[in-house]
This record gives structure tokens, C-alpha cells and sequence, in this order.
């Protein structure tokens, strides 16, 4: 049985002050959630939900991290850095660093191995542009994605990974993809998950949605087989929203 996972993707959104006061009322919102429930913050506000969410059930995690240790590498966040505030999850590869920052299959490769080595759960995005998506390629995007990003994984790391599925053309646009279209590419992940690291494996990883994820079309999503949860941005900064969203139900 695959828990769900419900992650907010706050992005470059919030000051300390108002990360405070929007994980506050989740706390109050979600005493005992069901499904478990993650929160990643800009980093500069880690400490301040850390501290918020001390004795919660919600779980809190960054955003990106670098593959280094330590040492010169100006504007970078170690590994070590975000185990030392309590993160547990860190995402790997979403789509807007990977189109606006330029990071490659193995830049994700090398931060996932960061991340495994100080034992932060990984989630790694994968997802096709619209252009892809309209000319049926999806599927190889997807499988490429999947190996040269999870390359020099083994399958007992495999194991306590998440991959998101995020079509960027779904992302911000309030245009989900369908739970169908969703389903049908979190199965084929799944199916190449069983390629690298066996059917056994590939059953137990968590598979995420993300894209214009909303309180009415969560359960949507959710009563799918291969859809384990959700990846949310925009509706992971209302509180209420999100409180339904990991509730599984309308607002
Ligand atoms: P939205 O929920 O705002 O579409 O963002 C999805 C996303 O990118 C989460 O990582």
C-alpha cells in the first residue's frame, strides 16, 4: 500500500512572516491528516516553518539543493544545510529550473545522489512541454527524463524515492491534464520504474501529479491507480485550499 503524498510547492513565494502564518493554520487545519503531508518552503523561511511545525504531523522540505558538501560555490544550498533544519523531502528537476536555470538530466542526477547520501527523500520531476504533449511525444520525453535523471540509482535507493509527474503545460495555467491522461503517463512511469529497478520496487514508489492541482479535482486524481498524491503550487498557498487538497476533497 502506497500512502499518498500531498507536497506544496510554495516556489519563490512567501516571507518568513507569511510562511509562519500560512503553516500555522495548516497545523490547525490538518491535526491528523490521512494522506502525509509536505510543505517546501523558499529556503530563507525553513527555519521559521521548522520551528512552526515542531510536533506536527506536516513535514517540511527545500525546494533545489547543490551536489557539494561545502566550499565556494556562491548562492548554493549543501545537502547538509537542509538536514540540519529538519527537512526530510527535497524536489529535484522541476520544470522551471530545468527551463529557466538550464539544469540537465545530470545535474539531477548528481543532486539526487546528493540528496540520497544524507537521506532526503528525493522528488523528481519529470513532465513534457506542450509542444511534445500535442506531438505524441511524451512517452520517450518521459522515459529519457526518467533514466538520465535516476541514473546511478540503485533500486534499494529507488525505493524510498517520489517522482511527480508535471506536464508543464499544466503548471500555473489552471488547465490540469485529466485524471485519464494523467493516470495513463504516472502508468507508464511506473512501467519504466519496473525497467530500472523491477516490478517489485517500481510498485512501492510514490508517483505525484502536479499541474493546476485544485480542491475539485483532487479526488479525481487520487482514485487512480498509479496517481499516489500530488505535487500542488499555486493552491499549496491557501491554507484552506491545501487543507482540502490533503483531505483528498472540494473545499
Ligand atoms: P500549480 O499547481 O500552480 O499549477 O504548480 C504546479 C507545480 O509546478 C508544483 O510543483
Amino acid at each position: 500500500m502506497r500512502t499518498p503524498l500531498i507536497a506544496g510547492n510554495w516556489k519563490m513565494n512567501t516571507l518568513p512572516a507569511e510562511a509562519r502564518v500560512l503553516v500555522e493554520s495548516l497545523r490547525e487545519r490538518l491535526p491528523s491528516p490521512a494522506a502525509e503531508v509536505l510543505v517546501c518552503p523558499p529556503f530563507v523561511s525553513l527555519a521559521t516553518v521548522a520551528e512552526a511545525l515542531q510536533g506536527s504531523a506536516i513535514a517540511w522540505g527545500a525546494q533545489n539543493l547543490y551536489w557539494e558538501e561545502s566550499g565556494a560555490y556562491t548562492g548554493e544550498i549543501a545537502p547538509a544545510m537542509l538536514t540540519a533544519l529538519g527537512c526530510t523531502y527535497v524536489i529535484l528537476g522541476h520544470s522551471e529550473r530545468r527551463q529557466l536555470f538550464a539544469e540537465t538530466d545530470a545535474d539531477i542526477a548528481r543532486k539526487v545522489a546528493a540528496a540520497l547520501a544524507h537521506g532526503l527523500t528525493a522528488i523528481v520531476c519529470v513532465g513534457e512541454t506542450e509542444t511534445q504533449y500535442e506531438r505524441g511525444e511524451t512517452e520517450v520525453h518521459i522515459r529519457r527524463q526518467l533514466r538520465e535523471s535516476l541514473a546511478g540509482v540503485t533500486p534499494a535507493q529507488a525505493a524510498k524515492m517520489v517522482i511527480a509527474y508535471e506536464p508543464i503545460w499544466a503548471i500555473g495555467t489552471g488547465k490540469s491534464a485529466t485524471a485519464e491522461t494523467a493516470e495513463s503517463v504516472c502508468a507508464l512511469i511506473r512501467d519504466e520504474l519496473s525497467v530500472l529497478f523491477g516490478a517489485a520496487v517500481a510498485d512501492g514508489i510514490r508517483i505525484l501529479y502536479g499541474g493546476s492541482v485544485k480542491p475539485d479535482n483532487i479526488a479525481a486524481l487520487l482514485a487512480k491507480d498509479n496517481i499516489d498524491g500530488a505535487l500542488v503550487g499555486g493552491a499549496s498557498l491557501k491554507a484552506a485550499d491545501f487543507a482540502a487538497i490533503a483531505c483528498g476533497k472540494e473545499a
